[in-house]
């Protein structure tokens, strides 16, 4: 037999027992009953209320299933109020509820609010008319109303109190379009943002089609989160946050924000953020291309190139061209590009890039279980002086060849250029890298606070030549793609590492040489991209690291085969988990410096590049340096959300 006075005994102690008999008289409003309303019934039944009004016109589906109270294999396709109702009066069969299987709108929100004390909402988040009405009409009858907004894997909480700011007041959505709407829903909510560091796949959010990642850890937290506040609304218990301040805890970023946007959307800075959140969400509808350009006819040779061009190369160069012999074979035509680009000293960085592609055709082939023969072409001089050479390509059938590992992240591989975890790495994950650089190399960690320090002080001053030294203007005012997520043939601005105001200073300086000097003379126009591109990052990560040969590298053959160690060490790092990027530049200034190549026209960049070059000795010890072929950060963190793409394959092929 059902005891009401049983059921809830053990909340006695958080409440009196006649707080627990005035619960019991209290009516609760809950319109949508899908991702939070159906757990915000469940745990305001466990509390005890005792009436409850439930709107919701919809159907349990499987997409549900993650979060949704409701949602079982038993209940697809049954009326959501009607599942909840039910569920929640096997809990308390003496309830008295009152159901909206048609939803509320304007024709019943009065009847639906009558007798009300307390309003929850758990709209769906883009019933934006349906939430302004509501919450429209709760103010008009003096019902408090708490919006607690599931967010990555958290609750942002909001409480609109009778005679308070209101939702209007609040949110501003009054004259906008449905897109930005939504932005100003969620940027209202959730002013901390802390749910927005870990959001792995942007693209994910879709407000036209009015869908968004969700989790049912969220559902649960905003419910413990309503609930509470509920008791103390109608306990009249006091210390109630009410808007304009809100309230964000994050379980997954372990943080906890009081919040207070004191003229709601209308403020200077929030007005702001949403104007560069409509910006940057409007680029990230920007679609990630398919990673193949050929048909499932293409011969062997032309899957495997047209998997192989995702190697990397320097600014996303690609520095390599194809010409088909047959089905299984073909030439890969080489070239590096030091009569332009400052940074290709001796055309090494290419020739890294090239044992990038080598390696990467390598294990393409083995996915169709074929071998690959590579034959540098002779007579190109083994020397550093070509910046042309020719390897020729021929897929074999390999007895009982197994797919190489590393095959799967071969086009999920890509650089992060953002902030990484400063967790250390394991030691497994440190002798797995070692082991994929093969037995010709080692790897030279830095890593821990001080060593970190060292390094981001070096990348810092490295920085400052390469932002000062007007060699490098031109290269970097041509291989920026701006305003976009994806680039072909470029680096696209997103993938920067910058954020949107430093992107559009960096845009507007780079119109005109004159404007850099300017930007660095009066306004130490290095220190916001140093900083944001150079010093956070290399703070931020667990480890950097240097790629070293056990025999000094010197010719062409000797970077191509340091480009193979590469691949594989950054596949593994994918396979792994880890995210990684190159920190070239204090590596190549060394190498100007100690070859006695001037780097700039400038005398006082020479200066600095040979500063660093001592630096650079000091960090490694001088052996080390000087065999030092690749120089990089490492550490766990979210994939990149922008990255380089490639040129279709048929562009890469020449006659
Ligand atoms: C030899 C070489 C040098 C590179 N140097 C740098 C560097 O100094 N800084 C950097 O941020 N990225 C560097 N990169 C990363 C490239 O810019 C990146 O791989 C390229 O744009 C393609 O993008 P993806 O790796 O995301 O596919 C380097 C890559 C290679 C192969």
């Amino acid at each position: 037999m059902f005891d009401y006075d049983a059921a809830f005994s053990r909340n006695l102690g958080w409440v009196t027992e006649a707080e627990q008999q005035q619960l019991r008289q209290k009516c609760i409003a809950i319109a949508g009953l899908g991702g939070v309303g159906g757990s915000h019934l469940l745990t305001l039944t466990r509390l005890g209320i005792g009436k409850f009004k439930l709107a919701d016109f919809d159907t349990f589906d499987i997409p549900n299933f993650n979060r949704q109270a409701g949602a079982m294999m038993s209940t697809v396709g049954q009326p959501k109020a009607e599942v909840l109702a039910r569920m929640a009066k096997d809990i308390n069969p003496e309830l008295k509820i009152t159901s909206y299987p048609g939803g509320v709108d304007k024709s019943n929100l009065d009847a639906f609010l009558d007798g009300v004390d307390l309003y929850v909402d758990s709209l769906d988040f883009f019933a934006f008319e349906a939430r302004r009405n509501m919450f429209a009409a709760c103010a008009a009858k003096g019902i408090p109303a708490i919006t607690a907004a599931p967010l990555g894997m958290g609750t942002a909480m909001l409480i609109f109190m009778p005679g308070g700011m209101t939702f209007e007041e609040y949110f501003r959505l009054d004259g906008h379009d449905e897109f930005e709407q939504g932005i100003r829903f969620l940027l209202g909510l959730a002013p901390a943002r802390l749910h927005n560091a870990y959001l792995v796949d942007p693209s994910r959010i879709d407000l036209e089609n009015r869908k968004g990642p969700s989790t049912g850890m969220a559902c649960q937290l905003c419910a413990g989160v309503a609930a509470t506040n509920a008791l103390k609304i109608l306990l009249k218990r006091g210390g109630i946050i009410a808007a304009p301040k809100g309230l964000h805890f994050d379980a997954y970023s372990n943080k906890l924000t009081q919040t207070c946007l004191r003229n709601g959307n209308q403020g200077v800075l929030q007005k702001l953020k949403i104007r560069i959140a409509k910006t940057m969400l409007s680029k990230r509808h920007q679609v990630m291309p398919d990673p193949k350009s050929v048909p499932a006819s293409a011969t062997p040779i032309e899957k495997v190139l047209d998997m192989a061009r995702w190697a990397p190369s320097g600014d996303n160069t690609q520095v390599w061209r194809f010409e088909l012999i047959d089905a299984t074979s073909a030439w890969v035509h080489g070239h590096d590009t030091r009569e332009h680009v400052v940074y290709d000293f001796e055309g090494r960085p290419s020739q890294i890039a090239l044992g990038a592609l080598l390696e990467t055709i390598r294990i393409a082939a083995s996915m169709q279980q074929l071998r690959v023969e590579i034959v540098q072409e002779l007579p190109t001089p083994d020397t550093n002086n070509s910046s042309v050479s020719r390897f020729r390509i021929v897929l074999i059938k390999g007895e009982s060849l197994q797919t190489d590992m590393l095959a799967d992240y071969i086009t999920s591989r890509s650089v992060q250029r953002r902030a990484l975890t400063t967790t250390p790495l394991t030691e497994l994950e440190k002798s797995t890298l070692e082991a994929a650089a093969g037995e010709h190399y080692q790897i030279k960690w830095q890593e821990g606070a001080p060593l970190l320090r060292r390094v981001a002080g070096l990348l810092f001053r490295s920085a400052q030549i390469r932002l000062t030294m007007p060699e490098a203007y031109e290269v970097h005012r041509s291989i920026i793609q701006w305003n976009s997520r994806y680039s072909q043939d470029k680096v696209p601005d997103q993938a920067i590492g910058m954020d949107p105001v430093g992107l559009k200073m960096m845009r507007w300086a780079l119109q005109s040489w004159q404007r850099v000097k300017f930007l660095n003379r009066y306004l130490a126009g290095t220190w916001l991209p140093r900083i944001q591109l150079d010093l956070v990052p290399a703070l931020k990560c667990a480890a950097h690291f240097a790629l070293v040969a056990k025999k000094p590298a010197t010719t062409l053959t000797d970077f191509v085969d340091a480009g193979a160690a590469l691949q594989r060490i950054w596949l593994t790092a994918t396979k792994l988990g880890l995210q990684m990027q190159p920190e070239m530049t204090p590596l190549i200034f060394s190498w100007y410096a100690s070859s006695g190549v001037p780097l700039s026209k400038l005398h006082s960049i020479n200066e600095q590049a040979t500063a660093i070059q001592q630096q650079f000795s000091s960090l490694l010890g001088c052996e080390i340096a000087s065999k030092s072929v690749f120089f990089a950060r490492i550490g766990h963190g979210p994939q990149a959300q922008a990255r380089s793409t490639r040129q279709d394959l048929s562009k890469l092929i020449t006659k």
